[in-house]
């Protein structure tokens, strides 16, 4: 402070023959400096050096090889076949019973398998359901006015699925998660995938969407998207299909006798329209987070909508008046694909009725993360996650990933365990919860650890349907 003082009172010539005088001192100074402190001989380290210096040569070392052999070696493919039996054994939809259990679970075995530390994070997220388990008799359905709803093969009431095992009575119904509730009843269009050039054809050909329920089959988008088209389009309704020109090898079987989706069979899923909790848009869904109220959400579809199997489908397709649907519209159905609205022949004048019974609910939701703390950068992240909910028992989707997960936490637990390895950062083990209503679980956390994650997550691994055929 007193030297800059100075600087201002004296003239700018002896400012600056000052300042070169004192760089050219501090210059000298620091070669007389550097020259005598220069060791005699070799260099003298301190016990706190040499750690370091391990760490340093540690930290570029190449990976280990014989540890990414012994982890290949290790891995048992019996052990995650049995892993898949146990996981898989109940419906395990998020928010209920079966689901917390799974956490529970999951946290427990990867405790026992070495895990420095597993935790069990919450959040408190809006759920959709149907009425569940044995709950009631309004089951979530579509019937065509006239039909006994009673009559299986008419429409798509039940789980009746071949083989016996696939008719467990806690399965939830098909049903789209966050379709508002409702019961339209309108004359049948269908809209092929429902996609903004799909109404624009119907438009142009003078099919109006006005006051019809809209058909459509599943695939290329998302199904809150499709009612989202459809009810722009003026439809009051929406039904969902998978095709079998999409989904089946031709000429295979179906299921149980080959891999190829039965007529009765479909897809349950959800229909937000942004994925995270719809409450708490951008910021985490913790016990007691600010949540919107419910008339201010813009994200759930306006409209009922909900899944078919394909017999329904071709019994509706084959029953529809109007046009024939332009190339790329037809399916592999044995049908004449045609635009409606309406039936015609022995159908003529018939409705079809949606009978949608879904109610939101604010449930807890759990998502499982463990840790294996690294040797290096402890504070860096390796994460590797999947979900564990499922609309079902799931085996496939996406059990399948959990009973691999498990069986990684085995074996790179029983490396830290019993052969005293770390990995050179933290390997961290994630559940996700609550996948299938939208990505909720992992977006929830991803909204609570958004710093941490930003400035310490090295890479991030996601596996989902862990099978290959
Ligand atoms: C079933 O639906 C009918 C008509 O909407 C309603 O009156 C009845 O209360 C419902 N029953 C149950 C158990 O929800
Ligand atoms: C579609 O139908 C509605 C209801 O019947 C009607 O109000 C509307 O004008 C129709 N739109 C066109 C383009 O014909
Ligand atoms: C669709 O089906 C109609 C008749 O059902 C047929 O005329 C047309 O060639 C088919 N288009 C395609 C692309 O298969
Ligand atoms: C929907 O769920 C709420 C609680 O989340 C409940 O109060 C309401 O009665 C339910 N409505 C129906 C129709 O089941």
């Amino acid at each position: 402070m007193y030297l800059f003082h100075r600087c201002h009172i004296m003239s700018k010539g002896r400012y600056i023959l000052l300042a070169v005088v004192c760089g050219a001192v501090a210059f000298a100074l620091g070669v007389i400096i550097g020259w005598f402190s220069k060791p005699e001989t070799g260099s003298v380290l301190t016990d706190e050096d040499r750690a370091a210096l391990d760490r340093y040569r540690a930290s570029i070392e190449d990976a280990d090889e014989a540890i990414s052999d012994h982890i290949l070696a290790n891995i048992d493919a019996e052990r995650i076949r049995e892993n898949l039996r146990v996981l898989s054994a109940k419906s395990h939809m998020a928010g209920t019973p079966p689901d917390h259990e799974m956490a529970e679970l999951l946290r427990r075995r990867w405790l026992e398998n070495g895990l420095d530390e597993v935790r069990l994070v919450p959040y408190d997220i809006l759920l959709s359901y149907p009425p569940l388990g044995r709950e009631g008799p309004n089951n979530t359905a579509v019937t065509v006015d006239g039909a006994d709803p009673a009559r299986e093969y008419e429409d798509t009431r039940t789980l009746h699925i071949e083989p016996e095992y696939q008719d467990d009575p806690d399965a939830v119904q098909f049903f789209n998660a966050y379709s508002p509730a409702g019961h339209p009843v309108g004359d049948l269009v269908f809209a092929n995938y429902g996609r903004l050039q799909d109404f624009d054809y119907l438009k142009q050909v003078g099919v109006n969407c006005t006051g019809k329920i809209v058909l459509m089959k599943y695939r290329s988008g998302g199904r809150g998207t499709k009612a989202k088209n459809a009810a722009s389009a003026g439809a009051i309704g929406a039904i969902l299909y998978p095709e079998p020109a999409d989904t089946n090898e031709p000429g295979g079987k179906v299921y149980p006798d080959g891999w190829n989706l039965p007529g009765t069979g479909t897809e349950r899923g959800s229909a937000l329209l942004e994925p995270g909790d719809p409450l708490t848009p951008g910021y985490p869904a913790t016990e007691f987070a600010y949540r919107l109220p419910e008339e201010e959400i813009t994200v759930f579809p306006s409209i009922p909508l909900h899944p078919i199997g394909y017999n329904d489908a071709q019994e509706y397709l084959s029953h529809l008046d109007g046009d024939i649907a332009p190339a790329g519209w037809n399916g592999s159905l044995p049908i004449t694909y045609r635009l409606g609205p309406g039936f015609t022949g022995d159908w003529s004048g018939r409705k079809v009725a949606l009978h949608v019974y879904t109610n939101t609910t604010i449930r807890r939701v759990y998502n499982v993360v463990g840790m294996i703390k690294g040797r290096l950068e402890s504070d860096r992240y390796v994460m590797l996650g999947n979900h564990y909910d499922s609309w079902v028992q799931g085996a496939i989707d996406d059990t399948s990933s959990t009973a691999i997960s498990l069986e990684l936490t085995r074996v790179f637990g029983g490396l830290v365990r019993n052969d005293n390895w770390r990995p050179r950062r933290s390997i961290v083990f994630a559940a996700w919860g609550a996948e299938e209503f939208a990505l909720l679980g992992s977006i929830e956390y991803v909204e609570q650890f958004t710093d941490i994650i930003k400035e310490r997550m090295v890479a991030y691994i996601n596996m989902d349907i862990g099978v290959s055929d």
